[in-house]
Order: C-alpha cells, then sequence, then structure tokens
C-alpha cells in the first residue's frame, strides 16, 4: 500500500490505496460520495465525470477508469463539492434548473462535471464539451441552453482554490523522469505501464484483471514534452490527445478534426499517444496519421535509444516491435504536410472506435503523383500502407481517371475483416471511396460531412 495526497473538494486527503483502486470506487465505496455516478464503468456514458486540476489547468476526466495514484498532487472536486460555503448553487447548476436541464436526474453530476469544467476554461464549443456524457430522458437540447446561459456567469469563487500546489511526496512506482522511468522499466520488464488508462482501466474494470506490478508515466514531466523544430515536431510519449489537438490544430488541420472525434472531452484528456501507439491496436486512430505523415517512433530501454519508421513498429495482430523492458519515448512528426488528409468513419458521429480510418499525404509536382503515403486502421490486423494503390499512383497524372484506374488495387492491400462495425466488402469500399473524397477534397470540392448542402 502506497500514500497518495490530493485535494478532494477542497480538502487535503491522504490515502493508503491499492495502485488500481478507481476514484469512482474509493469516492463512492470508502467515502460515502455518492454524487458521482456509475454507468458504463468503462469511460463511455459520463455518468462518473468529476472535475481534477493539476498543472495542464482544468479538466472533466471519468472516475471509472482513473487510479488513485494518477491523481497524486492534483486537486479533484465532485458534485458534492461545487455549492459555495452557504450552501449556494455554482451558476451551471442554476442554469440547468432554469432550463429543465434534468429528468431522472442519474446522468446530471457527470454533465454538471463537464460543464462546470467547460465553463472554467471558457468553453463556448458544447456540444464538443458534453458529447462524453450520455442522458437518456431530458434530450440535449435543454441541457446546451444551460451551458450557454451560464457561459457570460463568473465562475465563483470556491473552485478556483484548486489550483493550490498539493505537496506530494515521491511514488516509488510512479517516476518523475524519463531517465527514472527508464531505469525503472529495464529493472521491472514485466509490469504494466500506465499512461492515461484509457484502456488499462478497462483490463481492471471489465476484464477483472489484478496487475501485479505497475508504473505510472503521468508524473514524467519531460515524457510530456513537445518540442518544436524548424521542420519537425517531437511530442513526448505523455502528451494527452487533448494537447495533441490544440497542437495539430496549428499544423495539420485535418488530422487535429480526426482527434476531435477521438473518443470524448473526458477520455482525450486522460489518454496519451504513447498509449495509442503502444497498444498496437488495429483500430488505434493516431497510427495510420502519423503513418502517412511518415512519422519517426523513439524507442528507450535503459540508456539506449532507437528510432524507426512508424509502420515498422507494428508487426502482426497483437505483436509490435518493443523488447521487455523498452517503451515509446515519443514520436516526431514533419512540421507541414498540406496534403495531409484524415478520414475517420464510424457508426456515432462522437465518441465511438473507426470502423475505417484512412489518412492520406500524396505530393503532387508538375501535375503528376511525386510521392503517397497512404495508410489506413480498421482495414488489416495492424495499421498499414496501401501499398500497391501507393505504387500504381507514383508517376501517373494526378486526374479523377488515374484515381478510378487504382482503386481496384485496394483488395491486393487489404483482406479487411467483418465484424459488428462493418463487413469486409464495405470497408473495403469505403477505403476505395476515401481515396474518391480525397481528390476531390485537393480538388477544392467540399466534403466536410458537417457541411452538407442541399
Ligand atoms: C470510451 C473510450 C473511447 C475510446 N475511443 C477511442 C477512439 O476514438 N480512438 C482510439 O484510437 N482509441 C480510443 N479509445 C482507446 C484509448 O483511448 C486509446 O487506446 C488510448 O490512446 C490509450 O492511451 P492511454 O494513455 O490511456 O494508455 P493506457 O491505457 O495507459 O495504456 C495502453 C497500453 O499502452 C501501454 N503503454 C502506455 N504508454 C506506454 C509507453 N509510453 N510505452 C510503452 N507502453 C505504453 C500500456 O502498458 C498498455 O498496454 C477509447 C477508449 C475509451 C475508454
Ligand atoms: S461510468 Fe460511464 S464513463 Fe464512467
Ligand atoms: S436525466 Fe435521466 S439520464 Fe439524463
Amino acid at each position: 500500500m502506497t500514500e497518495i495526497t490530493f485535494l478532494l473538494n477542497g480538502e487535503t486527503v491522504r490515502v493508503a490505496a491499492e495502485p488500481t483502486h478507481t476514484l469512482l470506487d474509493w469516492l463512492r465505496e470508502d467515502r460515502g460520495l455518492t454524487g458521482t455516478k456509475e454507468g458504463c464503468n468503462e469511460g463511455d456514458c459520463g455518468a462518473c465525470t468529476v472535475v481534477v486540476t493539476d498543472d495542464l489547468g482544468v479538466k472533466a476526466l471519468n472516475a471509472c477508469i482513473l487510479f488513485l495514484p494518477q491523481l497524486h498532487g492534483k486537486a479533484v472536486r465532485t458534485v458534492e463539492g461545487f455549492k459555495g460555503p452557504k450552501g449556494e448553487m455554482h451558476p451551471v447548476q442554476q442554469a440547468m434548473i432554469d432550463h429543465h436541464g434534468s429528468q431522472c436526474g442519474f446522468c446530471t453530476p457527470g454533465f454538471i462535471s463537464s460543464m462546470i469544467a467547460g465553463h472554467q476554461q471558457g468553453r463556448s464549443d458544447h456540444d464538443v464539451v458534453l458529447a462524453g456524457n450520455l442522458c437518456r430522458c431530458t434530450g440535449y437540447a435543454p441541457i446546451i441552453r444551460a451551458a450557454e446561459a451560464a457561459e457570460a456567469a463568473e465562475s465563483p469563487s470556491w473552485v478556483g482554490d484548486d489550483s493550490a500546489e498539493v505537496p506530494a511526496a515521491p511514488l516509488a512506482f510512479a517516476p518523475e523522469t524519463e531517465d527514472e522511468l527508464a531505469a525503472w522499466v529495464e529493472a521491472n520488464p514485466d509490469a504494466t505501464l500506465i499512461a492515461g488508462a484509457t484502456d488499462v482501466g478497462l483490463w481492471v474494470t471489465k476484464q477483472m484483471r489484478d496487475l501485479k506490478k505497475v508504473a505510472f508515466l503521468n508524473r514524467c514531466a519531460d515524457l510530456r514534452e513537445i518540442a518544436i523544430g524548424t521542420d519537425s515536431i517531437r511530442i513526448g510519449a505523455g502528451v494527452t490527445m487533448t494537447q495533441l489537438r490544440e497542437l495539430l490544430g496549428v499544423y495539420h488541420p485535418s488530422y487535429a478534426e480526426m482527434v476531435r472525434r477521438y473518443a470524448s472531452e473526458q477520455v482525450r484528456n486522460a489518454a496519451t499517444i504513447g498509449g495509442n501507439i503502444a497498444n498496437g491496436s488495429p483500430i488505434g486512430d493516431n497510427p495510420p496519421a502519423l503513418i502517412a505523415l511518415g512519422a519517426t517512433l523513439h524507442l528507450r530501454k535503459g540508456a539506449a535509444r532507437r528510432d524507426l519508421p512508424i509502420e515498422d513498429f507494428f508487426l502482426d495482430y497483437g505483436k509490435q516491435d518493443r523488447q521487455p523492458g523498452e517503451f515509446v519515448s515519443g514520436v516526431t512528426i514533419p512540421k507541414s504536410a498540406p496534403a495531409l488528409r484524415v478520414y475517420k468513419l464510424s457508426k456515432r458521429f462522437d465518441q465511438d472506435i473507426s470502423a475505417v480510418l484512412g489518412a492520406f499525404n500524396v505530393t503532387i509536382e508538375s501535375g503528376k503523383v511525386a510521392s503517397a503515403r497512404i495508410a489506413f486502421g480498421g482495414m488489416a490486423g495492424i495499421p498499414k500502407r496501401a501499398a500497391h494503390v501507393e505504387a500504381a499512383l507514383v508517376g501517373k497524372p494526378w486526374s479523377e481517371a488515374t484515381v478510378e484506374a487504382v482503386i481496384g488495387g485496394f483488395p491486393k492491400d487489404f483482406q479487411p475483416m467483418t465484424d459488428m462495425r462493418g463487413s469486409a466488402a464495405y470497408r473495403l469500399e469505403a477505403a476505395q471511396n476515401m481515396l474518391r473524397r480525397y481528390f476531390a477534397d485537393l480538388s477544392g470540392s467540399a466534403v466536410n460531412v458537417l457541411e452538407v448542402h442541399a
């Protein structure tokens, strides 16, 4: 047992906890704070949303897949902690009453937490802020109206207290620098690394796995660094999807738009780029985009570092080029790739796993294809390049006729599977249509599904 320190609703707490004890279980079962609800227990519904403040600011997180050590040195506020010293309501709570934003009330504490985090951040993109909160009875319009109505209200002083520094002693299993992490992981190659826990959390809450030995990466400050160079950007493995979206908004807007549809606000605030690469999932959203960009992956084992083209990391389904004791330290992408486009296809627009994700980066010189990097997720057991289609494109005129001539090459590159997200035939057709969409996109046609014109 290890002692973890954090602020809970303004009061310092010291908890002796198992490393994989979730905040939700602890709040409800150990503290009797039952305002925070359990719906899905896997990060999907937002009923368990709490507000966490740390060096990156205020954010909404799902308590059900948040392990207590991830809170060490931070501040947490639950729905019980939003009222003022005299019982006053937060303006967001008052707005929810005024606009009839709650019926059965089960989802309401989670909505209020997301709305308060958004309010603190000065957000007005309420659809994005609330995409990770599900409501079965009220309907979303009154909730959005409440969020809009509260926008201009001043944030009450009592929720601002959370930015105070919380002294936190070092934890043996939470290294504070990449060097410390490298030594720890090399000495403990059998340990499970936990970054944002948006995958690992589910191993505990859904698969009931008992993780014997773990290391937390979120306290390694240098693993969270973003270094912007002249031509390239090095992104530390601990950079979250929220930070990534902000960065990509400046350099790679199409990729950033895809990240907006990656899970939900709460999950993006926790999930890291390192975790999304290291898990090797064939439906992870970042790897195809990084492959299309020609990214370089950085791995580290003890003092030894090695770099490889990111596509070489994915060897086979569930198998990556990573040695025991080695970890992902970061990834480097080019700063500029104006032809990069990333298309995510999923059944639900927000917060859904991709059925197919296509990333395209074709450069054209004097009307001909000079180079082509095209990668897909959801089409094979690993994120993979469309090697035949790429080869067929290079040297050809960049025209609709060329596109129609090469799309027949997709079945040589991919034999996708049929599952609940799509049949093999659907996936192949979707991939072909994405190349058509890419041609239309680069030709200046409107292809954004949010901008459908009659
Ligand atoms: C509700 C929900 C929605 C989701 N939606 C999407 C989505 O739209 N798109 C998508 O791609 N994914 C999605 N995911 C999956 C998940 O968010 C990602 O895979 C995420 O990027 C994992 O990152 P993490 O930091 O949370 O990793 P963790 O859960 O902490 O770790 C994941 C794996 O990577 C390993 N690991 C972590 N960091 C490192 C490192 N630096 N070096 C070596 N190994 C490491 C861990 O040991 C573990 O095996 C979703 C998950 C949830 C719960
Ligand atoms: S209980 Fe559904 S997201 Fe946590
Ligand atoms: S008010 Fe009933 S689930 Fe939202």
